[in-house]
């Protein structure tokens, strides 16, 4: 048995308001603990984005009721709601924009984006991170911002030798960047989809096995390692108009000690991508109490052990090694022998 620190996954969808039939704070929080996650940052492209101060806390108000792992919140912003910025400012870790067009569809340009760039600057002081979701071609805009406004800033989820090279050359150059990289793209690539269908498709999408080599060649440059946890209903997936994301928060972990015991990783790896790392760049508080027991037995991840709503992931009847046995909680075991044993709205919003 092996015991590691409560696992930190900055970038989830958990999908509560308004779209409960795909997951709730309830079941994804549950998901979290499941797969040794005990805070998760939620993102705001929501059914109603969360771009003002009342959505923000009435999201906060609703988690309260619901969770079982402490969740915290990023936020977002088109560019016209730079005033609720004050107002939010320390409720969440975050401000999260989409510089490539994704589920919930908001999309913003460079103009507006050095706007945002410059009064999130100037309200958070320089210390809540700006995350993008920006796929290869707008990358260039992306360092151009930054030399502007000298902003942390983390690139979600990058894909591609394409995205993952001009952000090794800005790290370089001194810029205040920062990197993840999602577990799907690690171990899944685009010959993938072929099987999977729609239940492999993901913005940004899966890619080759050069691309995915590369990541692992150059693991140092990685600040940690996010789910991207973006669960979809199966008749959605189904549906001729499949939407983008796959879930993640169950299978992260597993798959990364499935690493390790093939010796590809290492433990340090782990804990430096999915804990110490997170909790540095987003300068997240310390859980007092906390740690998960994991067990390196070998098991087949299945649909129908899974605690997300969602109910499936691209990873089913994957052979993996390594097990959340037990998680603890500030001194409450929280889950245990596959349950969740926490009551709802015992987690902490963060
Ligand atoms: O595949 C994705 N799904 N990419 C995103 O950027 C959003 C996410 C979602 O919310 O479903
Ligand atoms: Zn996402």
């Amino acid at each position: 048995m092996i015991t590691l620190p409560g696992l930190i996954d900055v970038h989830v969808h958990l999908r509560d308001m308004g779209q409960e039939h795909k997951e709730d704070f309830f079941s994804g929080t549950s998901a979290a603990l499941a797969g040794g996650f005990t805070t998760v940052l939620d993102m705001p492209n929501n059914q109603l984005p969360i771009t003002d101060y009342e959505l923000l806390t009435k999201k906060q108000e609703t988690a309260k009721l619901k969770i079982v792992s402490d969740v915290g919140f990023h936020f977002g912003s088109l560019g016209d709601n730079l005033d609720e910025f004050e107002k939010i400012k320390d409720k969440v870790w975050g401000l999260k924009l989409y510089l490539n067009q994704t589920t919930g569809g908001y999309i913003i340009d460079e103009d507006r984006l050095k706007k945002i760039y410059r009064k999130w600057h100037e309200v958070t002081e320089g210390k809540r991170p700006v995350l993008l979701h920006a796929e290869e071609d707008v990358m260039g805009i992306v360092t151009k911002v930054l030399q502007d406004t000298k902003h942390p800033t983390h690139i979600c989820h990058i894909s591609s030798i394409d995205e993952f090279t001009p952000i090794m050359k800005a790290k370089e150059k001194g810029l205040p960047i920062t990197c993840g990289v999602c577990p799907h793209h690690l171990f899944l690539t685009v010959d993938d989809v072929e099987k999977l269908g729609s239940f492999g498709m993901m913005k940004p999408s899966l890619k080759t096995k050069k691309d995915q080599e590369f990541f692992w060649k150059h693991l140092e440059y990685i600040d940690l390692i996010e789910s991207d946890h973006a669960p979809h209903a199966v008749e959605e997936k189904k549906s001729s108009n499949p939407p983008f994301g796959v879930p993640g928060l169950e299978t992260t972990l597993p798959l990364l000690l499935t690493a390790v015991y093939e010796k590809r990783l290492k433990l340090q790896d782990i804990i430096d991508k999915c804990y110490e790392n997170p909790r540095k760049i987003f300068h997240l508080p310390k859980q007092e109490n906390t740690h998960i027991e994991i067990s390196n037995i070998k098991y087949q991840i299945s649909n129908s052990a899974l605690h997300t709503k969602c109910g499936w992931s691209p990873f089913d009847g994957w052979e993996v090694r390594g097990k959340v046995m037990k998680v603890v909680l500030r001194g409450e075991t929280v889950f245990e022998n596959d349950k969740v044993l926490a009551q709802p709205g015992s987690g902490h919003v963060i």
